[in-house]
């Protein structure tokens, strides 16, 4: 009997923690962190235009922007997919370095570079609230 009773405590107790825990993890985070982390994210959104707008990631003077105005058919939303550039199924980030190598002649970014992250935060912005569509042509 007492078994029973000790055993049926440590299970309700058992739930709590685990319940108390659950709770805690879903509002770890306050009003002020959700305007701190929109606040980072629009600075580096930001950052992205920059660069899309300046000839700094080439030499040869272009702009991603004089190609793609406002990001213009850069369809963030249909990747990873096949491209005929590199001959197979690439991210985002890999056509992004395929149009510095080329059409601004630039050097390619490592792939975690804040740079890059930047271009990819501006493109993906702008093409904010378009259906994901990966794989798409
Ligand atoms: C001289 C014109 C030109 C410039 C400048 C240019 N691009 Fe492109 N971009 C292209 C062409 C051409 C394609 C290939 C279109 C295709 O095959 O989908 C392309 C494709 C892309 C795509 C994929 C589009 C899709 O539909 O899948 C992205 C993303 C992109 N460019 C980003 C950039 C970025 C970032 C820059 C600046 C670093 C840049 N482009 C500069 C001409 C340009």
């Amino acid at each position: 009997m007492l078994g029973r009773i000790v055993g049926a405590a440590f299970f309700v107790v058992t739930l709590a923690v685990i319940a108390g825990t659950l709770t805690v993890r879903a509002d770890e985070f306050t009003k002020e962190d959700l305007e701190r982390w929109q606040n980072e994210y629009m600075s580096v959104v930001e950052k992205g235009r920059a660069l899309w707008v300046s000839p700094e990631l080439g030499t040869n003077g272009v702009a991603c922007a004089q190609c793609h105005p406002n990001a213009a058919n850069t369809h963030p939303e249909t990747y990873p997919k096949f491209q005929q550039q590199l001959g197979r199924v690439i991210a985002l980030r890999d056509m992004i370095n395929w149009c510095i190598l080329n059409p601004l002649e630039g050097a390619p970014l490592a792939l975690d570079d804040p740079d890059m992250i930047a271009l990819e935060a501006y493109v993906m912005y702008e093409r904010r609230g378009v259906e994901l569509a990966p794989g798409k042509h």
